[in-house]
């Protein structure tokens, strides 16, 4: 009977977690995808940081060798940055690895070049923690909606900011510290910059505006602003309207000044008022409303960064990635995009 060879490059909050549930979870995982999941390596930056959790000996810092070996089937890609895991995951679709992924700024960027590799190679690229940590909404996007013709999707998809907004509202705690303890929980990316500026957001948006729309979107198509230059003040404005600042990301299908159908993304804080649902989406939780023509309203809420939740996206990845190596099968392919042209910014 096969077993199916798991490759993780990275062990930062999320592929801690993913290592430590395919090992206390080995039994359930194998019933579940028909064949043992069995960690080939795990590959880390630093070989002499200690790792309770892991084996020593399966640590590498030679991720390049570990994604072509021949008994690995599934890579699961947790490293960040973009570079370097563009070319790993670009050389594992070649040789026929099939890739999880819950990197969102290689994601928006290159989904296009990745799925295309994939589609060639017949194998999987699946992302579903690259937006939105736990919460299902890349695969009800593609698949559950593949018939519908989607019109909006808005929401909270930050935990970070969502946190930091959350904590100086309700207590009237200081930006600072709230950042530093968003870190301290895990749900910061290493360069917090990409959470406050609202760039992390605008990688999810071109991500779920592309899916969406069937259309390429990438980060530099979204209008982009953060939430460093809000204050307690601000916040203590918007409770006298009844209302609450969320950092929202938009991406709606529009008509232009033509008659013609565009996509158009965008991330900035907003007054959201206190009776709407997303109102009441706080700390890290984040929460997605799709509306589309024939299904209505859609919202989708939970647990939207750290480590466990993360992990659980992934792993939901990783099962479907080793039940297609084992009785063949394909997920959903990404290469078929009709392709709306986008809004240019200031056209909304
Ligand atoms: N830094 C991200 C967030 C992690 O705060 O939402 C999840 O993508």
């Amino acid at each position: 009977r096969r077993t199916i060879g798991v490759a993780v490059l990275g062990m930062g909050n999320v592929g801690a977690e993913v290592v430590r549930i395919l090992q206390q979870s080995a039994s359930d995982l194998e019933a579940r995808v028909g064949a043992p999941l069995e960690i080939r390596g795990v590959a880390v930056r630093d070989l002499g940081k200690a790792r309770s959790w892991c084996s020593p000996s399966l640590l590498t810092d030679d991720a390049a060798s570990l994604v072509t070996r021949d008994d690995v089937d599934v890579v699961v890609e947790l490293i960040g940055g973009i570079d370097l895991p563009r070319t790993l995951i670009g050389t594992a679709l070649e040789h026929g690895k099939s890739v999880v992924t819950a990197n969102k700024a290689l994601l928006a960027d290159y989904t296009g070049e990745l799925a295309t590799i994939a589609a060639r190679a017949h194998v999987d690229l699946y992302f579903e923690a690259a937006v939105a940590g736990a919460i299902p909404v890349i695969r009800p996007l593609m698949q559950s909606l593949a018939g519908d013709t989607v019109q909006r999707v808005a929401g909270i998809v930050n935990g970070t900011t969502n946190f930091i907004l959350s904590a100086m509202a309700e207590n009237g705690d200081d930006y600072a510290s709230t950042l530093a303890e968003a870190g301290r929980l895990g749900y910061a990316e290493a360069d917090p910059t990409a959470d406050v500026e609202g760039y992390d957001a605008a990688a999810k948006a071109a991500i779920l505006a592309s899916i969406a729309f069937h259309s390429r979107v990438t980060a530099g198509d979204v209008y982009r602003e953060g939430i460093s230059t809000i204050t307690t003040d601000d916040h203590e404005s918007a409770a006298t309207l009844d209302c609450t600042i969320k950092l929202l990301s938009i991406c709606e299908r529009i008509d232009d000044s033509m008659g013609r159908q565009r996509v158009s993304a965008r991330v900035y804080p907003a007054l959201v008022p206190n009776s709407h649902p997303l109102a009441s989406v706080n700390g890290a939780f984040n929460a997605v409303v799709v509306e589309a023509e024939n299904a209505g309203r859609l919202m989708f809420y939970g647990q939207g960064a750290g480590g466990s939740p993360t992990a659980s996206a992934v792993l939901g990845d990783l099962v479907m990635a080793a039940r297609n190596k084992v009785h063949g099968g394909r997920g959903p392919l990404e290469s078929t995009y009709a392709s709306l042209p986008i809004a240019p910014i200031g056209d909304v």
